[in-house]
């Protein structure tokens, strides 16, 4: 059979990335143009300059990728596009782009959701892993449990109520002066940290797979305030390994049981938070105590690529998804 290599190019929020994939498994190039190190001066990244940094990164990227998978676009079967969630500056010049490339080449348009998109980077990792199974996704902007039915249906059976895991992390992060971006700053501040150093309360929510994380994100800035208003400093390493820890936990505690509620007994995990050391380490154990199979992707395939889009445009364009050239960005498209 002959193999269909699917284009992918992901603009949601600060990387440039474009990737070619073959048959949605096999990684044939992958680049990605980052723009954190830019918006680590203001904190977070500022939507206006992310898209005007799109702008100028998305052909040399996509060039990149094409080259350095040795092909051209004359051997490209489809185009996949992150269209959504995300920024809607930023998503409007990767689409811009995709359907640029599709109507010039007579090319499918392929439209994928971002978080399908990080699920698929376990397919990437793992050439076994077949649907069903469960997912938590965690990123910035997303946390939830998901119940993957098929390479393209889904369901969502809990979600976060208000921040998002990332969210929780990146903002305690700033307020402890670790900077942008938060989240790896705060795995590495605190390796060999102790992890019941510092109490958090958190939000219980019984019978249901919501999480909520404001609640110990409120705890964590009141024990920050209650040591500064003492002249004194919280211990970075134990400080970030606690509250690490128990962001782990909540995460932990709901997959858990979504998975006794399924029966399902295969979990991934997918998206930048994916990357975190304490939560692959809590997970870890708890897949070994409670006889789970466990997935998580590299890292450089947890944070936003062009590979993971690839991989679900693939999913989507076998099954038959096309889209048309009026497929718009959806800053808040649902799963
Ligand atoms: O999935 P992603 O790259 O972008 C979104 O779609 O949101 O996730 C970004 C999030 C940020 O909150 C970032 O701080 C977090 O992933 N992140 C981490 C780590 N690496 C990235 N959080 C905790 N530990 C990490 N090692």
């Amino acid at each position: 059979m002959k193999d269909t290599l699917i284009l992918g190019i992901e603009s949601s929020c600060d990387e440039t990335a474009a990737a070619v994939v073959k048959n949605g498994r096999e990684i044939l190039s992958d680049v990605i143009a980052s723009q954190a190190d830019f918006h680590e001066q203001f904190g977070g990244v500022v939507p206006e300059l992310a898209s005007r940094m799109h702008v100028d990164a998305v052909y040399p990227t996509i060039s990149k990728a094409l080259s350095d998978a040795g092909c051209t676009l004359d051997d490209i079967d489809a185009v996949a596009v992150t269209y959504g969630p995300g920024l809607v500056g930023a998503l409007l010049v990767g689409l811009s782009a995709a359907k640029g490339l599709c109507e010039v080449k007579g090319l499918p348009l392929v439209g994928v959701h971002h978080l399908k998109g990080h699920i698929a980077a376990n397919y990437l990792c793992f050439p076994e892993l077949e649907p069903p199974f469960l997912c938590l996704c965690v990123s910035g902007g997303n946390t939830m449990i998901v119940r993957v039915d098929s390479y393209t249906e889904m369901e969502i059976l809990g979600r976060t109520r208000d921040d998002a895991a990332g969210e929780a992390i990146d903002k305690i992060a700033r307020v402890i002066g670790l900077g942008y971006p938060g989240g790896p700053k705060m795995d590495k501040a605190g390796q060999g940290g102790d992890t019941s150093g510092y109490k958090f309360s958190r939000t219980h929510m019984t019978d249901t797979l919501d999480f909520s994380f404001s609640g110990i994100k409120t705890s964590a800035l009141n024990l920050i305030n209650g040591i500064r208003q003492k002249g004194e400093e919280p211990d970075i390493k134990d400080f970030t390994a606690s509250y690490q820890q128990n962001i782990a936990e909540i995460l932990l505690d709901n997959t858990l049981k979504a998975a006794e509620q399924t029966g399902l007994d295969r979990i991934c995990l997918a998206g930048g938070v994916s990357a975190n050391s304490f939560l692959r380490k809590a997970f870890d154990g708890a897949a070994e105590e409670n006889g789970l199979k466990l997935y998580y992707p590299n890292l450089r395939l947890c944070t936003d690529n062009g590979a993971m889009i690839a991989s679900a445009g693939y999913f989507e364009y076998i099954s038959g998804t096309r889209h048309g050239l009026d497929l718009n960005a959806s800053p808040s498209l649902k799963l």
